[in-house]
């Protein structure tokens, strides 16, 4: 397994009482896999995710990357040298070029990087379907789709094995969002990623190996 929760309690005090949003959760993931959780609007997804993310911290239980307790290693390290994080409106730079977007993890990454990492960065911008005269662009001269290819590229370029996406094709037509979610498939099962998707529809959950689905702080699972 390359990351575990383990008996997860997220809430937000009301007054007096708790409002529960994730209750004694626990999942595993593994590399290789392309996976995804599913919940109507305000079930938790994204706090979920923000959990997985270390982006905010339960009040009970634990995040285990492979092996060690997120808490362990560091939230900061963990975000900057194991897992790639995409959002539904990009978050690029809008004053970087696409390519120099993705060599800002780079520059701040201790993982080891090819010394060459402009090219490292155009390659993987290529794999991902944008070629140098539109990696050469601003990000806020570029489609949608393609500013999203470029967030992917980005989570990608510090060589990480555990790819973290809310609702990423939230803002794509049908067919853009299609080819985002082949991308995903690809990157698990021809790269041995662990991609992990946070997801309202049903279509895009049923093309993954594993869905979880999260209702009244229950999080369960077809498997
Ligand atoms: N700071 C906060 N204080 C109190 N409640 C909050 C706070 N932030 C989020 N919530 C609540 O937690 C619940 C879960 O929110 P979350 O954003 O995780 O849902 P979601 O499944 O991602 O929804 P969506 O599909 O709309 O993105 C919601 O009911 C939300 O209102
Ligand atoms: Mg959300």
């Amino acid at each position: 397994m390359i990351l575990e929760a383990k008996n997860l309690d997220y809430y937000y005090q009301d007054g007096e009482s708790r409002r529960y949003i994730l209750r004694d959760t626990n999942a595993s993931f593994e590399k290789g896999k392309f996976y995804t959780i599913l919940g109507q609007s305000g079930s938790g997804k994204t706090s979920f995710l923000a959990l997985l993310s270390a982006l905010d911290s339960p009040q009970g239980g634990s995040v285990v990357y492979d092996g060690k307790d997120i808490k362990q290693i560091g939230y900061e390290n963990y975000r900057r040298n194991h897992i790639g994080i995409i959002f539904q409106s990009y978050n690029l730079i809008p004053s970087l070029t696409a390519v120099e977007n993705v060599l800002v993890p780079m520059s701040i990454t201790e993982n080891d990087i090819p010394e060459d990492k402009k090219e490292v960065a155009y390659n993987l911008l290529d794999y991902i379907g944008i070629v140098k005269s539109k990696a050469d662009r601003y990000v806020n001269k570029l489609s949608g789709g393609e500013q999203q290819r470029v967030a992917i590229a980005r989570a990608l370029a510090t060589n990480v094995e555990l790819i973290l996406a809310d609702e990423p094709t939230g803002n794509l037509d049908e067919e853009m969002e299609q080819e985002i979610i082949d991308i995903f498939k690809k990157l698990a099962h021809e790269h041995q990623k662990c991609v992990i998707v946070v997801t309202h529809s049903n279509e895009i959950a049923q093309q993954s190996d594993q869905i979880f689905t999260l209702k009244k702080g229950v999080l369960s699972t077809n498997e």
